[in-house]
């Protein structure tokens, strides 16, 4: 059954040459493989190999690899004019077009050429792996094998079990990912996989909280970085990056392939911005504006220097007041009764609740009362929520405490569940649900993440960390007030943070 992908003679064919292909091929010959590479383009293939000559010599140069194995590495390599030269390949990995038709033209013409047990592989993106091996004569043979760019920087590859794939399809692509120095992720054959469908949550609720006047788009990535989760970039420094042209298009494609599922919803905004051309860093707009490719950056408001005499922090006995009081002591007064004096401001930490609807449960006044995120404790840059009618003075009051030690502050309008709570518990939750529909394990879940996107942690450790019951409460609490079914808790993470157990439990 199929060749043994370790002998000196296991062949990969790689068919289009371009972004992705040429990077596949790159990993192949320096994983030790035999590989034929043919582009339908005239000269394309040629570009690639010289391109692949380069990097492999470039990692020579760096020591990466000994000049012999770069030598031997390259002289693997060999370009075909034909696909009837793929004939003894082991496996055909192809990166053409992202189109249906055409690619399922072409395995079709392969399955008249390659031997029975011949793998063939789609580094598709968007479409259904199942579509596309339902037009061969052996859908079994048929897998997704998804990279990421830049191949050879992003160590991990998605290996698409489509409807009919047989399982040492899967099993060869992951010795072949390995061989290739890439960790193998196994997803089912859902829109955007594993990795694309884990790292919406960043997106659509980023775009929530500015459609929604919570927060600028600024306050929402300075928060993301430097709020303590740790992210490399906010959601709209990454769209601006890849490009709204782009990452819009994949946003509204994966909410319409899930029967418009509300948490992947994206928002009318979006639409407008990639109408009026407003794609990022490519055209020098975006939601930042960039000279020379440089970000403009925002202004900070200037903090003011008087402190409050005196804080209350509420209610007793909460998780969020404990921390806001170890913060404050030392700095200003500090009560923790029941009730403020009249002379003191007042501050919060809710979990997925509002500062107003915060104040009037405890019946303390809305005018001189601000919220604070506790969420990742204090050490990183601070979010300060106002309720609709905060005082201008008291909010200066909390700004002035927040900084006195020079880490700064981020405002944001009223709203239930701050910057980084809103967007962690969604991030979490949609992967909860992904374990949930046994998509993928919770390993391969974190993993696809950490490597594919770069986040700091996996998101279920993300809901570990912080814990999964907390999760559930900021998402139950959103969820109380908006009415809105994005926000419903998945069964995952309801029945394991009721248990108290870790989000990385499997079903028994
Ligand atoms: N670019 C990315 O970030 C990325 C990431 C993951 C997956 N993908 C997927 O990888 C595939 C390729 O994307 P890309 O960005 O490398 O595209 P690309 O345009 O850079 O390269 C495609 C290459 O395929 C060749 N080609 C087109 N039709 C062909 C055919 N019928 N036979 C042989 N060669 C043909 C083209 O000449 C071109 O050189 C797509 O399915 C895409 O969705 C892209």
């Amino acid at each position: 059954m199929a060749q043994d992908v370790n002998s000196p003679d296991y062949t990969i064919g790689v068919i289009g040459t371009g972004t992705m292909g040429r990077g596949i091929a790159q990993i192949a010959v320096t994983g030790g493989f035999q590989v034929k590479i043919y582009d339908a383009q005239d000269g394309a293939a040629v570009k690639a190999e010289e391109f692949i000559h380069r990097m492999v010599n470039r990692a020579a140069e760096k020591g990466q690899m000994s000049e012999d194995e770069a030598t031997a590495a390259n002289s693997r390599l060999q370009i075909v004019s034909g696909l009837a030269e793929f004939a003894g390949c082991g496996m055909v990995v192809e990166a053409i077009v992202e189109n249906l038709d055409i690619k399922r033209r072409l395995f079709n013409e392969l399955e008249g050429i390659v031997a029975e047990d011949t793998i063939l592989a789609s580094n598709t993106s968007s479409l259904s792996v199942t579509q596309i091996a339902a037009g061969c004569d052996k859908p079994e043979r048929v897998a997704g094998y998804h990279f990421f760019n830049p191949v050879p920087l992003l160590k991990v590859v998605e290996v698409v079990d489509g409807q009919m794939t047989a399982p040492w399809v899967a099993e060869k692509l992951d010795a072949i990912s390995r061989k290739c120095g890439h960790e193998p992720v196994r997803t089912q054959d859902t829109p955007g996989f594993l990795v694309n469908h884990a790292g919406r949550g960043l997106y659509t609720e980023g775009a929530r909280i500015l459609a929604e006047g919570i927060a600028e788009p600024h306050n929402v990535d300075d928060v993301m970085r430097e709020g303590g989760a740790n992210f490399r970039m906010g959601p709209f420094e990454l769209m601006d990056t890849t490009g709204l042209d782009v990452s819009g298009v994949v946003m509204e494609s994966i909410y319409e392939q899930f029967y418009q599922e509300q948490r992947f919803k994206p928002q009318a905004f979006i639409r407008n911005r990639m109408a009026a051309g407003l794609y990022g860093r490519k055209v020098g707009r975006g939601f930042y504006i960039y000279n020379d490719n440089k970000k403009a950056p925002p202004e900070e408001p200037a903090p003011p220097t008087d402190l409050p005499e005196s804080v209350w922090v509420g209610p007793e006995g909460h998780e969020g007041a404990a921390v806001l009081a170890e913060f404050l002591d030392g700095k200003v007064d500090v009560e923790t009764g029941k009730k403020p004096s009249a002379r003191a401001i007042c501050m919060v930490a809710p979990l997925g609740r509002d500062a107003t609807m915060t104040a009037l449960d405890l019946g303390i006044e809305a005018e001189r009362t601000v919220a604070v995120d506790t969420l990742f404790g204090l050490e990183g840059r601070r979010t300060l929520m106002t309720t609709s009618v905060t005082d201008e003075g008291v909010r200066d009051l909390a700004h002035a405490v927040l900084t006195a030690d020079d880490i700064p502050v981020t405002f944001i309008h009223d709203s239930p569940g701050f910057i980084a709570q809103r967007v962690i518990a969604t991030i979490v939750n949609i992967s909860a649900e992904i374990a949930q529909m046994r998509i993928a394990t919770p390993e391969d879940i974190n993993k696809a993440v950490k490597l594919g996107l770069a986040y700091p942690k996996g998101p279920l450790e993300f809901g570990d960390t912080l814990g999964p019951a907390k999760i559930h409460a900021i998402l139950t609490a959103m969820h109380d007030f908006y009415g809105d079914p994005r926000y419903r808790p998945s069964p995952w993470l309801t029945r394991r943070a009721r248990l108290g157990v870790s989000l990385m439990t499997p079903e028994a």
